[in-house]
C-alpha cells in the first residue's frame, strides 16, 4: 500500500544500495521537487550528499533565503550557494524574446552548476547527480505528448563528457501530491512542501520585455502581495499556481490623488490544474482579487493597473512566455 513512510523506506534502501560510499551532488532550485529529492537522498546517505544552489537572481521575494536558512536548518544538508545574479542579469540585458531568455538562462545555469560541480569534484570525487524528476516529467519528455517543444524547459542536463554523473531520480514514479506528502514526512518546512510550482527561468519569463533589477523588484513586490492575500484567504491549495506577470513595455494612464500616473499593468494569472498539461483560470472570489488589486496599486508605485487573465490552457499556456 502507498504510504509516504513506505516509499521513504524503499527509496532509502535503494539509494544506499546504488550509492555505496560514493559522493553525490544535487542542484536545488528552490522548488518542491529538488528539495524533496535531496532530503530523501540525505536521509539515505547523510553527508555523502552536497547540494548546490545557484541563485540566478530571478527568484521571488524570500525564496533564496528560505533555501539557505529554513531548508538547511530543517535537513542539516551541506549546501554550497552560488550567487550568480550579476552574470545572469548581464546576459539577459536587453533581451525580450521569450525563447532567447530561456536559452540564456538554461545555458548559464548549466555553466554555473558545472563550475560548482567541478570545484566540488576536486574536493571529493563525485559520482552521482540527484534529479527531482517526477512521473509527469518522464512522460512529457519521453512520450512525445506534443507540449515538450512549445517552450524550451530548462533543467540540469547536458553536462560535458569529462563530468559525467550517474543519475539518482528517487521521485521518478511519483506525482506532485505524493512528493508533497513525502516532503512533509521528511520534516521539510510547510512553506517549501506546499509551494506552488515555479519555472526554472523564474521571474524572467514573467516580465514581458527586457529584464533588469528594477523591473524584478517591481514584480517581486506585486507577486508577494498576491501570494500573501491568497494565503490569507486560505486558498493556497485551491490554486495550482498563481503567476503575476509584469507588462514592462506597456504603460497606461491612471489617476491617483489628483495626479496623473503613467504606469505599468500587472496581470494576475491564477490557474487550477492537475498536472499543468491543461489548466483553467481559477475563479477566485472577487473580494480576494479586489484586495490584491487595491494593495498592488497602493503599495507598488510603478503599477497603476491590475488585470485578470481569464484564459484556459489550451489555448493559453500557464506562463506568458
Ligand atoms: P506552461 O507555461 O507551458 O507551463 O503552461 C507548464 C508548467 O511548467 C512550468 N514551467 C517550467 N518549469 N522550467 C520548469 O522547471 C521551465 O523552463 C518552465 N517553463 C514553464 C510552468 O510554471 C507550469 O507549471
Amino acid at each position: 500500500t502507498w504510504t509516504a513512510t513506505n516509499i521513504i523506506e524503499d527509496q532509502v534502501a535503494a539509494i544506499r544500495d546504488q550509492v555505496g560510499d560514493k559522493q553525490v551532488i544535487c542542484g536545488l532550485s528552490g522548488g518542491v521537487d529538488s528539495a524533496v529529492a535531496a532530503a530523501l537522498v540525505h536521509r539515505a546517505i547523510g553527508d555523502q550528499l552536497t547540494c548546490v544552489f545557484v541563485d540566478h537572481g530571478l527568484l521571488r521575494a524570500g525564496e533564496a533565503e528560505q533555501v539557505e536558512k529554513d531548508y538547511v536548518a530543517a535537513t542539516g544538508i551541506r549546501l554550497k550557494v552560488v550567487d550568480a545574479s550579476d552574470v545572469f542579469l548581464g546576459h539577459l540585458a536587453g533581451v525580450t524574446d521569450p525563447e532567447q531568455k530561456r536559452k540564456i538562462i538554461g545555458r548559464e545555469f548549466i555553466r554555473t552548476f558545472e563550475a560548482a560541480a567541478r570545484e566540488l569534484d576536486a574536493e571529493r570525487h563525485i559520482e552521482f547527480l540527484v534529479q527531482g524528476t517526477l512521473y509527469p516529467d518522464v512522460v512529457e519528455s519521453g512520450g512525445g505528448t506534443g507540449t515538450a517543444n512549445i517552450k524550451s524547459h530548462h533543467n540540469v542536463g547536458g553536462l560535458p563528457d569529462d563530468l559525467q554523473f550517474a543519475l539518482i531520480e528517487p521521485l521518478r514514479t511519483l506525482f506532485k501530491d505524493e512528493v508533497r506528502a513525502l516532503g512533509a514526512e521528511l520534516g521539510l518546512p510547510e512553506e517549501i512542501v506546499q509551494r506552488h510550482p515555479f519555472p526554472g527561468p523564474g521571474l524572467a519569463i514573467r516580465i514581458i520585455g527586457a529584464v533588469d533589477r528594477e523591473r524584478l523588484d517591481v514584480l517581486r513586490a506585486a507577486d508577494l502581495i498576491a501570494r500573501e492575500e491568497l494565503t490569507a484567504a486560505g486558498l493556497d491549495r485551491d490554486v495550482w499556481q498563481f503567476p503575476v506577470v509584469l507588462l514592462a513595455d506597456v504603460r497606461s494612464v491612471g489617476v491617483q490623488g489628483d495626479g496623473r500616473t503613467y504606469g505599468h499593468p500587472v496581470v494576475l494569472r491564477p490557474v487550477s490544474s492537475e498536472d499543468a498539461m491543461t489548466a483553467d483560470w481559477s475563479r477566485l472570489p472577487y473580494d480576494v482579487i479586489a484586495k490584491i488589486s487595491t494593495r498592488i496599486t497602493n503599495e507598488v508605485r510603478e503599477v497603476n493597473r491590475v488585470v485578470l487573465d481569464v484564459t484556459s490552457k489550451p489555448p493559453g499556456t500557464i506562463e506568458w512566455e
